[in-house]
């Protein structure tokens, strides 16, 4: 029998135990299985900061920030002043690692108002976090509050997610309530290797 990878069971975890387990289990091998398979995303969104004009020097916070891939992404663009949370302590040690992260905090971004030391950013980056068990739509708004008026808000999100899930209601209700501006959402390619597709969702938080 094969052995178990990343990818198996990833879009079945019902809750926040299951995704915690899911990730302890599996740190060792995710950057190598996530770019073994061409892992799209944290290159899409860095490339919307670079494109949207947020300065290099901006404070950005990467939520939900794992081993740091999303970290690394922006990195290499020449942002350097970065910081990272995420509830596994696992992920976290590798984030650590990657030396591109000034701080790191672990916490669960399911529980709102979230509280991230060093609040508010310039800019929030959350990669392949929302959605299938991981962070719920209801928690958009908490990451939208960890940010300045006018703020930058990154989100990419699997198709499995975007639009039937609760992420694009809950954006729409922040539109319709003026806490952020009209959003842009460009769907392109999330993980080929697993033939996933994904939206990168762009929006500044209203001034
Ligand atoms: C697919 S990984 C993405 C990691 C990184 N952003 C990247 O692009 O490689 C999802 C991450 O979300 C984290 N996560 C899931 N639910 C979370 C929660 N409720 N609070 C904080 N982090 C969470 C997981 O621990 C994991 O590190």
């Amino acid at each position: 029998m094969p052995a178990e990878v990343f990818f198996d069971g990833l879009y079945d975890l019902r809750d926040g135990d299951d995704v915690r387990r899911h990730y302890q289990r599996f740190a060792a091998d995710y950057d190598a299985e996530l770019l073994n398979r061409g892992y799209a995303q944290p290159d899409r969104v860095a490339d919307t900061l670079v494109a949207a004009g947020v300065p290099l020097d901006a404070r950005i916070l990467d939520a939900g920030c794992g081993s740091g891939l999303s970290g690394r992404a922006l990195a290499d663009r020449g942002y350097r002043n970065l910081h990272g949370c995420d509830y596994s302590t696992e992920m976290l040690a590798l984030a650590g690692r990657t030396g591109v992260y000034r701080t790191l905090h672990e916490v669960d971004l399911n529980v709102v108002p979230i509280a991230v030391p060093g609040a508010p950013f310039d800019a929030v980056t959350a990669v392949g976090v929302v959605g299938h068990g991981h962070v719920a739509g209801a928690a958009i708004a908490g990451l939208v509050d960890l940010l300045i008026p006018g703020g930058f808000l990154a989100l990419a999100i699997n198709e499995l997610a975007w639009p039937e899930g609760d992420a694009k209601p809950a954006l729409d209700e922040l539109v319709a309530g003026r806490r952020l501006d009209p959003y842009d959402a460009e769907l392109g390619e999330h993980i080929p290797g697993v033939d996933k597709q994904g939206w990168v969702v762009t929006a500044r938080r209203s001034g």
